[in-house]
């Protein structure tokens, strides 16, 4: 199967930010089942992570505040080449603060042997201040604009649903030219101790993910299938491959899994991949694009 025109032995990747810091962690991921993989996000300069707590596990989801926290591009020139002994397409996450940072990243990450890359449009802009990038659909054209410009492999628009409309900053990026659109991230919310009467991370506010998003994910890959025509790809709660089912049903053509890692183990790629296999057997479904859309109208 294909995921702009990227060829995926099965429809599952790795999300950002899980297991994707080094080329050891990534090429794992590989060898024990992902279709793809995605690097932890990577901008221009090494950056150090909020102070602790920056995790917080939730019965239905994590909350996390690690943000951006990453070694630099440079320091993936000697990575990428280990992740590639994974035999499965690496793409590189990559973020900036403007659109000539996005592009800049991206073309190192490209150089490095990346087959594509992935736009994280959940950071600010330094630019236009108090504004996220993918919050704004003019901001959004502009980056996967200028990283397109920049780069020859396919470039891959990751959306946040911390948006009014997701479908407007999905058809921007569309417009600009981008492969494939990734969505969502996680989404902003918070935890409270109450014996101490405080917010539980050292940011207050965090971004959830896991099972809790999984509804509101769906949501968004099928608004999203149903008014762009570029690739779609669902992440968001993906633990089994039922899950992954419905975001394949919903117009995906692949799914990434951050959180199931967490909680279920490297073992989870595997699990999901032949899980979405026994379901198309027990329901007469032929192969996997006859899944892709089936719930769309
Ligand atoms: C600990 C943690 C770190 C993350 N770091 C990144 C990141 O660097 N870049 C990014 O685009 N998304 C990042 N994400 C978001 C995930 O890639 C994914 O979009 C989100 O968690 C929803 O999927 P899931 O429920 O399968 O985890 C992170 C998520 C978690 C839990």
């Amino acid at each position: 199967m294909k995921v702009c025109s990227m060829k995926l032995r099965n429809p599952t990747m790795l999300a950002s930010g899980i297991l994707g810091s080094t080329g050891a962690s990534l090429k794992r991921v590989a060898e024990r089942g992902a279709g793809a993989v995605v690097t932890k996000s990577i901008g221009m300069e090494p950056r150090e992570g909020h102070k602790n707590p920056s995790v917080v596990e939730l019965e239905n989801g994590l909350l996390n505040s690690i943000g951006l926290a990453n070694p630099g591009y440079k320091a993936f020139e000697e990575e990428i080449p280990v992740a590639k002994k994974g035999n499965v397409p690496v793409i590189a996450s990559v973020f900036g603060s403007s659109a000539g940072e996005f592009a800049e990243v991206a073309k190192a990450m490209e150089s490095y042997g990346c087959d594509a890359v992935e736009l994280n449009l959940s950071c600010p802009n330094v630019e236009k201040a108090g504004a996220f990038f993918g919050k704004d659909a003019e901001l959004s054209y502009a980056v996967v604009k200028a990283v397109k410009k920049a780069v020859g492999i396919p470039v891959i628009a990751k959306l946040t649903a911390n948006v009014g409309d997701i479908v407007e900053i999905a058809k921007a990026c569309e417009e600009a030219g981008c492969d494939a659109i990734t969505a969502i991230n996680t989404l902003r919310a918070m935890k409270i101790d109450i014996r101490a009467a405080k917010p539980i991370l050292s940011t207050k506010f965090g971004g959830l993910s896991g099972t809790a998003i999984k509804p509101v994910a769906v949501r968004c890959v099928y608004e999203i299938a149903s008014e762009c025509s570029v690739d779609v790809i669902g992440c968001g709660g993906v633990m089994t491959g039922e899950d992954a089912v419905e975001f394949l049903m919903a117009g995906a053509k692949a799914v990434q899994i951050g959180t199931g890692v967490h909680f279920r183990g490297i073992s989870i790629f595997d699990k999901v991949a032949k899980e979405i296999e026994e379901f198309m057997l027990k329901n007469g479904y032929g192969s996997v694009e006859e899944l892709i859309g089936a719930a769309l109208g």
